[in-house]
């Protein structure tokens, strides 16, 4: 039985949300229930959602629109500009998300399939909090959420920023996810930087051949770091590999602390091993193979 999953994202900004879509929709372990956009414009978000699920004659996966805006903290959004372009017409404006909420369709989604949905994470975590915080029973009824966000930093890694997007966005909802008592699987960006696309890989991913391929290697080719790069990293994509194939990484579990305060921290993810006889809830991913995963996204993309 493929493994139930609800794709929560921010596609659009960085390509690796489209990146991640396209894993999972080569990919036969997994089923793809519904996709939810959270953090900005997601009316947009959603319709290059649309398009690509389209591209691939999808049209009965719905896509839904979550939150505009975090929780609590306005420092604005960050926004590319690049978002949509080549991907969608002008017409393409008819392209409408479902009327329902993200938060909503999560939260009957989840509860009418106890034990049987894992969410996937990979933006902000704004729409998962708001459903932890509507339905309490959500974290109980959740099969997993794996979500890409977070930054472990060390002596090793002193080029890694303090904090990572997907929690700096939000550092409240981040906190409501960790402590929402779900089972939960982090991949971090100090794994995730360890994974990348390169041109080599996106002209695997034109040659495919469908209108589909040709797409998704354009919005590649378009996205500034890689323009600027020739390489990028697969930050979700290395999230949706974990759920296909938890040995791509090694995990740990630990207890993370979310800072929602601080001149310069906050969204820093504080972790650390578990005391004796502490519940753990949480994993966290500290190494990857790098090579196998590169291989293994790259071959289901071309599919
Ligand atoms: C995360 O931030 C976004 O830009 C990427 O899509 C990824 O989810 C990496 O920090
Ligand atoms: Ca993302």
């Amino acid at each position: 039985m493929p493994t139930r999953i609800i794709l929560d994202t921010d596609i659009g900004t960085d390509v690796d949300d489209c990146l991640a879509l396209a894993l999972i929709l080569g990919s036969p372990e997994l089923a793809l229930e519904g996709i939810t956009c959270v953090y900005g414009n997601v009316l947009l978000r959603a319709r290059i959602a649309l398009k690509l699920l389209a591209l691939r004659g999808l049209h009965h996966i719905p896509v839904f629109g979550g939150a505009e805006q975090p929780l609590t903290r306005r420092d604005g959004i960050y926004w590319e500009g690049h978002e949509g372009q080549g991907l969608l017409e002008p017409a393409e404006e008819n392209l409408m998300p479902q009327s329902e909420s993200a938060v909503d369709f999560i939260i009957r989604t989840v509860m009418n399939n106890p034990g049987q949905i894992h969410l996937i994470c990979i933006g902000p975590l704004t729409n998962a909090a708001l459903a932890f915080l509507k339905e309490p029973h959500l974290a109980q009824n959740l099969a997993h959420l794996t979500l890409m966000g977070g930054v472990v930093r060390g002596m090793n890694r002193l080029d890694l920023p303090y904090c990572e997007h997907n929690i700096v966005c939000d550092p409240d909802s981040a906190h409501i996810v960790f402590t929402s008592g779900a089972p939960i699987t982090v991949v971090p960006l100090d794994i995730t930087t360890l994974v990348k696309i390169d041109k080599a890989g996106l002209e695997r991913i034109r040659k495919a051949g469908m209108p589909f391929h040709a797409a998704v290697a354009d919005q590649i080719a378009r996205y500034p770091r890689f323009a600027a790069q020739g390489q990028t990293s697969l930050h979700d994509p290395l999230a949706v590999g974990v759920v296909i194939d938890p040995t791509l990484v090694q995990l740990q579990p630990v207890h993370i602390d979310v800072e929602t305060a601080g001149r310069h921290s906050a969204g820093a993810t504080w972790v650390r091993t578990l005391h004796p006889g502490e519940l753990a809830n949480i994993q966290i991913a500290t190494a990857v193979d790098s090579t196998r995963f590169e291989n293994f996204f790259i071959e289901r993309v071309e599919q």
